[in-house]
Formats: C-alpha cells, sequence, structure tokens
C-alpha cells in the first residue's frame, strides 16, 4: 500500500524518538512491500520560534491531506513562561481539535522483564493490560478560562468544563465497541458525586451501554476511588473511559506501572476503529518532550514506536505489520535493550539510537525466520 505520513516531530527528544520510529516503518515498508512518503512539518516550540505560532497552517493542511499523523512530543523550559501569549501546547491542543481526534487509546502493558522497575510489587503486575479511552477534544481542555482583575488588589480565574451528550456518546461508544473485542466489561470514571459534567456523562454511558451495547457490563467508578484501585489490583481492569483531564492524569499515572513511561504508544481517533475500515489518527507517545535528556542520545524511542505499530493497525489497516513491530520491541526488551528509564541499578544502558537498532534488528531476523519457514 501507499501511505502519506506527517511526521511532527515537536520538542525535546520528540526528534530523536520520532527518527526511530520512522526507521522501523521504514523496515516494514521494505520487508512488506509498502510505499511510506514522510513529511515533516514543524508544531509547539520549534514551530513557535520558525513561524510564531504553535500550529502554523502549513503544518495542519499537512496532517489533513496524510493518511497519518505520528508526533513526538512538544513543550521545554524555553517556551514556558506563564505570561506567554503562545504556549507550544496549544499547537497539540489545537490539532487534536481541527481534526477531530476525540479518543485517545492508551494501551498500558507490563513486560515481565520491566515488572521490577515499577513501584509496586511485581505480583501485583501479573497480568496487567488495561486499555485507557481518555475523551480528546472536549471538557475542561477547551473550555473558556477568563482570567480578571476583580480590584486593586484580586486577580480571578476560571477554566470551564464542559460536555454535551453527544461528545460523551461518541467517546464511549469507541471504548464499548473496544471493550466487545476484548473482555466486554467497561469501567467510566467520573466525579458524579461532584460535577454536574460527570452526572450527565454517567447518565449518557449508562442508557448508551443500555440501548446498543447490552452485552457489556458497565461500571461507574469515582476517578478518586479509581486512582487508588489502580494502585491496588491494577490487574482489574480491562477498557476504562474517561475524559479528558482525568485520562490525562490517570494514565500517567498508569504509566508507573509498566516500569517506564516511555514504553506507553497512544492513538488518537476521530471515530471508531473497525477491523474493515481505515480511521486517520495521529500517534505519539504518551510520554513529554523531556527537555532534560533531549540531544543526548537517552531518550527511549519504544513509546514512539509502538505508536507507530498503532498507526500501522488503525490508520493503515495493517495488522500483520503492527504485530511484526510489537513483537520485536517484546523481543528487544526481552533481550535485554535497556535506555536509562528502564534500566535496573546493574543494568547496561542503550542509547535511543541503539535502542531502535535493537528494534530494527528484532525485527529482520523475525523476517529472515519467517523466510525461513515459508511463511513470510
Ligand atoms: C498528553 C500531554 C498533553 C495533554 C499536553 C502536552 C497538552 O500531557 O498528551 O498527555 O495534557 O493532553
Ligand atoms: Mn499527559
Amino acid at each position: 500500500m501507499r501511505a502519506l505520513i506527517a511526521i511532527l516531530p515537536g520538542d525535546g527528544i520528540g526528534p530523536e524518538v520520532t527518527h526511530q520510529a520512522m526507521r522501523i516503518l521504514t523496515s516494514i515498508a521494505e520487508r512488506f512491500g509498502h510505499t511510506f512518503e514522510f513529511r515533516e512539518a514543524p508544531i509547539g516550540g520549534a514551530a513557535i520560534d520558525r513561524t510564531g505560532r504553535a500550529l502554523p497552517d502549513q503544518t495542519l493542511a499537512l496532517c489533513r491531506r496524510a493518511d497519518a499523523v505520528l508526533l513526538g512530543a512538544v513543550g521545554g523550559p524555553a517556551w514556558s513562561d506563564p505570561d506567554a501569549k503562545v504556549r507550544p501546547e496549544q499547537g497539540l491542543l489545537q490539532l487534536r481539535r481541527a481534526l477531530g481526534l476525540f479518543a485517545n487509546l492508551r494501551p498500558v502493558r507490563v513486560h515481565p522483564a520491566l515488572a521490577e522497575r515499577s513501584p509496586l510489587r511485581t505480583e501485583r503486575l501479573v497480568g496487567v493490560d488495561i486499555l485507557f479511552v481518555r475523551e480528546l477534544a472536549g471538557g475542561i481542555y477547551f473550555g473558556g478560562r477568563p482570567r480578571v482583575q476583580v480590584d486593586a488588589t484580586t486577580q480571578a480565574a476560571a477554566d470551564l468544563c464542559t460536555y454535551n451528550n453527544h461528545e460523551i456518546e461518541r467517546v464511549v461508544r469507541v471504548a464499548a465497541t473496544l471493550a466487545r473485542r476484548r473482555s466486554s466489561r467497561l469501567v467510566s470514571v467520573d466525579k458524579a458525586n461532584v460535577l454536574e459534567t460527570s452526572r450527565l456523562w454517567r447518565s449518557v454511558t449508562s442508557s448508551l451501554l443500555a440501548r446498543e451495547f447490552p452485552d457489556i457490563t458497565l461500571e461507574h467508578v469515582l476517578v478518586d476511588a479509581f486512582a487508588m484501585h489502580l494502585l491496588h489490583s491494577p490487574s482489574a481492569f480491562d477498557v476504562v473511559v474517561t475524559e479528558n483531564m482525568f485520562g490525562d492524569i490517570l494514565t500517567d499515572e498508569a504509566a508507573a506501572l509498566a516500569g517506564s513511561i516511555g514504553v506507553l504508544p497512544s492513538a488518537s481517533l476521530a471515530g471508531t476503529p473497525q477491523a474493515d475500515r481505515q480511521e486517520f489518527g495521529l500517534y505519539e507517545p504518551i510520554h513529554g518532550s523531556a527537555p532534560d535528556l533531549a540531544g543526548r542520545d537517552a531518550a527511549n524511542p519504544i513509546g514512539a514506536i509502538l505508536s507507530a505499530a498503532m498507526m500501522l493497525r488503525y490508520s493503515l489497516g495493517l495488522e500483520r505489520e503492527a504485530e511484526a513491530v510489537e513483537r520485536a520491541v517484546e523481543q528487544a526488551i526481552g533481550d535485554g535493550v535497556r535506555t536509562a528509564d528502564m534500566a535496573g541499578p546493574f543494568e547496561p544502558v542503550t542509547g535511543t539510537e541503539g535502542a531502535g537498532a535493537a528494534i530494527a534488528n528484532a525485527l529482520e531476523t523475525a523476517f529472515e525466520q519467517r523466510i525461513a519457514e515459508g511463511v513470510a
């Protein structure tokens, strides 16, 4: 197949990790006979420096033409002055909104070899395999943010959280559809004991499930309790759906289960993924721009590489290829490949480049084996 892939490296370690993901996509293309055209464009701080804007029109235009978008990370100390008018994060938020990406899939699995790196006892991590579905285009991220000078000595600010029933339904439908392909259990996280948006969320979710997904077992959990259950019994959860900000916070917490946030991918979609239809999407590791690691060959490329695997699956319809990448990552971790964030006290550390090379090698070896077995 032919695909145009927009590459938005962004800031900090973004360029290094997207580079490794492109390397893996390139070997997939060669081995499986596809043509991937990569086009790069600036976003975030890099775009502010070049154009004065966090999401230049040309970057958005490229994304609209592309079959899928791969993004590194945005942000950094150079642009984080609280009084700044333009901020790198605005570029990412505008992009998500402009492309209608309302469903953010964040799978959290624990590779057994990394369980030791988690602050939790390893026996609690056995069998952890959670799929978070975070609402991405609404809520407090996109409400009004007034800041007013009330009187000579008082300044006040507000952030408005709004949701309507359509916004809730479409993301819950994605989560319930995915739950159907897994254990048919869905947990919806809210704060319905306090927030009106959560009460709407809860009733819309219950009636949607009763109407369209009577086969799915739905449970509502309050966000504070969920934050605790996630540490006590992470293997109890399968698919979890929640609003934008709760999803942001809980998925960073969940990253601690995986041993390092550096290994976790995400997919942001504008519709419900179907086995027989390709869905436009934006793919990015869930980690940030980690400015302290930038340019030192110290970043973990696995989150970006697994995001590329999700792109193969959801936007390009290439399931076999996606699984090949995921297996190569597992193989490399199993073989002891560790960037600094993944390494235990006595484990040798690999750089970004070396980790990408090890995964590319694992991919090649698997391919040679399949050819030898006559199944490629
Ligand atoms: C994420 C990030 C972003 C978010 C920031 C960079 C705007 O933390 O993707 O989780 O809060 O959504
Ligand atoms: Mn986040």
